[in-house]
């Protein structure tokens, strides 16, 4: 499997390692947040987000075969982070009987449902190029729209109702939980 860092060689600035010339854009950051002491839930989620949204432009200026490489790269990241939000991060929020955030909970797993269906369908036409390319510009608008939503009004929400220690227990639940459904992914598909 590609490793992102790898396929930062066609981000803009050319750098083949951790994009360097892109210090200030957060990635020093995202080494912080996934620091083990550092399990906050939502931190967690806006890690995994920021991690995306490179990806999603590293593919604006990579070539066919990069952009193939790196969609599969987003779509091992995009699996593994719905699958902690729909186990256990959308369940608890659900559970809370808030009802705004029951409403944007549902929201959330219908927009899961659609970039899934997405995923399938760009990672079976990724050879054709004339129908990958909307594809996949169609899946980054649509995951933006949603990283908004969950940004902008969900972990808003979410920060109120919870205390540092039920974040913190809960981003551990989930970073344990993400480890092992990676792992048992890599053992399926290799
Ligand atoms: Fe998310
Ligand atoms: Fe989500």
């Amino acid at each position: 499997m590609l490793n992102f860092r790898v396929a930062a060689e066609n981000h803009r600035c050319g750098f083949r390692d951790v994009p360097a010339c892109c210090g200030t854009d957060g990635y020093e950051d995202k080494i912080v947040e996934r620091n083990p002491k550092s399990q906050n839930a939502i931190k967690l989620l806006i890690a995994d987000h920021s991690e995306v949204e490179k990806m999603f432009k590293a593919t604006e200026t990579a070539g066919r075969d990069a952009k193939r490489e790196i969609f599969l790269e987003i779509k091992t990241a995009l699996e593994a982070h719905a699958w902690i939000e729909e186990t256990i991060f959308y369940p608890t929020l659900q559970s809370l009987g808030d009802e705004k955030l029951t409403e944007l909970t549902s929201e959330a797993i219908k927009e899961h449902v659609d970039m899934k269906c997405f995923l399938g369908e760009l990672a079976a036409t990724s050879t054709d190029f004339s129908k990958f390319e909307p594809l996949l510009h169609k899946l980054i608008e649509d995951v933006r729209h949603h990283v908004k939503e969950e940004e902008g009004e969900m972990f808003s929400i979410v920060e109120k109702r919870f205390s540092a220690d039920g974040l913190n227990t809960l981003g551990s639940s989930m970073e344990g939980e993400k480890k092992r459904f990676q792992s048992s992914a890599e053992t399926i598909y290799g």
